[in-house]
């Protein structure tokens, strides 16, 4: 059985937990960052949440849309205002995929895949992203973590074109899972990290790169036009990935399109 998804009991579940303390519900809206960033604009505080049972404009990385259907899935986007110096803003992603991949194994009992930069596989397909946006807004900086999660989703209801690449935690389990309590997880989960990454984000990402099965993990990457495959070495203090390519060359990567991944002892999976 699975519970109401409502404000009111994400509300409850949440006690005190300062991440949701102000919070907005919406049964549909455009997308829970857009709605996120208005709200930063008129001053919401470090800690809000929007959630969204259906987003009818869900944002992905690279200008793609977020399959983000109503009755199935979780939509969700935390503020973070308090004054982090803008080095430690962009690393904010490894902090939320590390959020994820603890609440998927402690809800799910199932242990995650992080997949640079943002991705959240299992067995080899995506079942959840995050989007990071830095919307520009008067007083203190703002940054959105937009975390989107394929909850109860059936394989057959999602569109054709990422059907072999996408599935939910229900079709892995076998289970169905009460969204709000998963978020009201993932919120305690996040306020207990983001206290961790504040002090020092090493913790955070060494918890990144076990998720994410560093070294024995090597990616294809399109970076600037041109395809670069290496083996995972580090993340750098900027969050740039560090792989090593077939020549004994370290390439440090900021931003790019991973085209495939191939972990040790694991079948090879699309980067999508
Ligand atoms: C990606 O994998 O490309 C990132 C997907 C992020 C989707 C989430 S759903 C909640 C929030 N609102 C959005 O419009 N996008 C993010």
């Amino acid at each position: 059985m699975t519970g109401e998804f409502t404000g009111e009991r994400l509300k409850t579940l949440l006690g005190d937990c300062p991440i949701g303390r102000d919070l907005r519900f919406h049964t549909s809206t455009d997308s829970t960052n857009e709605e996120l960033s208005r709200w930063a604009n008129e001053g919401a505080p470090h800690g809000a949440a929007v959630v969204a049972d259906q987003q009818t404009g869900g944002r992905g990385r690279l200008g793609r849309t977020w399959f983000s259907p109503p009755g199935v899935n979780s939509h969700t986007s935390v503020l973070v205002r308090d004054a982090l110096p803008p080095k430690r803003q962009s690393l904010l992603v490894y902090l939320a995929g590390v959020a994820v991949a603890e609440t998927i194994r402690e809800c799910a009992g199932i242990s995650p895949f992080l997949k640079w930069p943002n991705d959240v596989h299992v067995s080899g397909k995506k079942i959840s992203g995050v989007l990071c946006e830095s919307p520009a807004v008067p007083g203190a900086p703002a940054v959105v973590l937009g975390i989107g999660i394929n909850v109860n989703g059936r394989g057959e209801d999602f569109p054709e074109e990422i059907r072999d690449t996408a599935a939910s935690l229900s079709q892995i389990t076998g289970r169905q899972f009460d969204r709000a309590l998963l978020l009201s997880s993932l919120y305690r989960t996040l306020d207990r990290l983001y206290k961790s990454f504040r002090h020092d984000p090493a913790t955070v990402f060494a918890l990144w790169k076990q998720f994410a099965g560093f070294p024995n993990v090597t990616y294809r990457i399109l970076h600037n036009g041109a395809t670069i495959q290496g083996g995972a070495v580090d993340l750098d203090a900027d969050g740039a990935l560090l792989l090593r390519d077939g020549q004994g060359r370290l390439k440090k990567i900021h931003s790019g399109e991973v085209l495939e991944y191939m972990r040790e002892g694991v079948e090879d999976a699309s980067g999508h």
